[in-house]
């Protein structure tokens, strides 16, 4: 090898060198901005991670973090002081034994939501009626919820649990419940007093109804027994008196005028006084009325109510109009009789109108009068309460035994009562 080529060699040789070291160089300074940049990466972390820390630190709610393996993590001071357990000991223990829970109502372990996130990947809330057993035996009801904690892949890295204390909250919504539950109880105890109280209410109902219909009946039966006692006691002494007063008016000749005037006075007062007696007596109770029927009983009352009141009163029936059931003859008649006699009483009318007619089983009777008419307010007190005179109440009873309904009508001058029967015709007895 000659000098040239020597030199040539080492030239080659101190450039190759030059390149290592270059490249060495180049490595180095890569490597430092690497550490560097690693350093700082991890500083960043570092920090974020003590930022996150600081956070969870300083939130008011508890908060538990486990890894996959249900192991705890991490654990903040509101956990600390609601588990009883220190961080330090806490960390690396199964979540279980930490965080014990149970059902507040069946006192059985609850369970455990972070099993269920790692299971499902899902955000599970706690059940109901929760509560924490602290590790001095201390309970705490609790709400709320578990997550999963993602890497950035998606995968799951471990649970975090957020929960707080509700024991005012569930306090508070007991003594809601315990109210409500008195308020309906309560409300029921009332409910069953009105019950009983309107059941009494319908049974004193009932027997004043029963009592009524009972007075009536025996009014009816009293005016009959009067009637006939008027008849047939009064009646036929005054007829026999009359007998001899006519034996003594055959012999008036013997007496002087002053004798025979009295005696054909006194003939007079007892046929006056028979007729009275009869009147009475059929108007405390018609004897048509069973015998003839409600329509001459009606035709009779109403002469002698015109004779009598010097009211003109119209009838107007049907032709074929036949019998009634007793009863409801009765009630009819008594209800016409009383209408006439309000009319005479209160209505100051010259005239009055009974009109009857009869349709589809169904009876109206209605009595007219052109009167000094009723007060709106009046009618509606008579038709619908106990207020009034017997003369209504009457007729609303009559009518309430028979299922048959009363009104009143009256605007300005004059007054209709209507009442309305459901009958069926009786069947004519001979
Ligand atoms: N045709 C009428 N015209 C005007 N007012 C009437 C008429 N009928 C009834 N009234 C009024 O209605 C009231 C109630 O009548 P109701 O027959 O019930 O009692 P009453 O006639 O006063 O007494 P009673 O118990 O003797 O019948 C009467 O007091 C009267 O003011
Ligand atoms: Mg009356």
């Amino acid at each position: 090898m000659d000098e040239n080529e020597e030199k040539l060699l080492r030239l080659v040789a101190l450039q190759n060198a030059q390149a290592v070291l270059l490249a060495r160089d180049r490595a180095e300074h890569e490597l430092i901005a690497t550490n560097e940049a690693l350093e700082r990466k991890t500083a960043e972390l570092a920090e974020q991670r003590e930022s996150f820390r600081v956070t969870l630190a300083s939130i008011g709610d508890a908060v538990i973090t486990t890894d996959t393996q249900a192991k705890i993590t991490f654990l903040n001071p509101v956990a600390e002081a609601m588990t009883g357990w220190k961080s330090d000991e806490a960390i690396g223990q199964p979540l279980e034994k930490v965080f014990n829970i149970i059902n507040e109502q069946t006192r059985q372990p609850a369970p455990n939501p972070v099993s269920r996130v790692l299971r499902e990947g899902v955000v599970v809330g706690l059940a109901n009626h929760t509560a924490l057993i602290g590790r001095d035996g201390k309970e705490t009801a609790i709400d709320d919820s578990a997550a999963p904690i993602r890497a950035e892949t998606g995968k799951i890295s471990g649970v975090v649990m957020v929960f707080h204390d509700v024991t005012e909250q569930r306090k508070a919504e007991n003594a809601l419940r315990q109210s409500n539950q008195l308020l309906s109880e309560v409300r029921d105890e009332l409910e069953k007093r009105v019950q009983e109280r309107t059941t009494e209410l319908e049974t004193a109902n009932e027997s004043l109804r029963d009592l009524s219909a009972r007075l009536l009946h025996l009014q009816d039966e009293e005016r009959r027994r009067l009637a006939r006692e008027l008849h047939d006691s009064v009646g036929q002494i005054l007829a026999a008196i009359g007998m001899n007063i006519a034996v003594v008016q055959s012999q008036s000749h013997k007496l002087d005028s002053f004798g025979a005037r009295a005696v054909s006075e006194n003939a007079q007062l007892v046929d006056q006084v028979s007729r009275e007696i009869r009147t009475i007596s059929h108007l405390l109770h018609p004897p048509l009325l069973e015998v003839a029927g409600l329509v001459s009983a009606l035709r009779w009352y109403v002469d002698g109510f015109s004779e009598r009141s010097k009211i003109k009163v119209d009838l107007e029936v049907p032709a074929d109009f036949g019998r009634l059931p007793n009863d409801a003859e009765l009630a009819i008649f008594r209800i016409v009789q009383e209408c006439l006699t309000n009319v005479h009483r209160h209505s100051g009318s010259a005239t009055a109108a009974i009109l009857i007619r009869q349709e589809d089983g169904q009876l109206t009777v209605q009595v007219r009068d052109s009167g000094k008419g009723l007060p709106s307010k009046k009618q509606r007190e008579l038709i619908e309460s106990n207020r009034g005179g017997v003369g209504f109440g009457g007729m609303r009873e009559r009518l309430r035994q028979l299922g048959g309904a009363l009104e009143i009508q009256s605007e300005g001058e004059g007054t209709v009562v209507s009442v309305t029967l459901n009958v069926q015709s009786a069947p004519t007895d001979g």
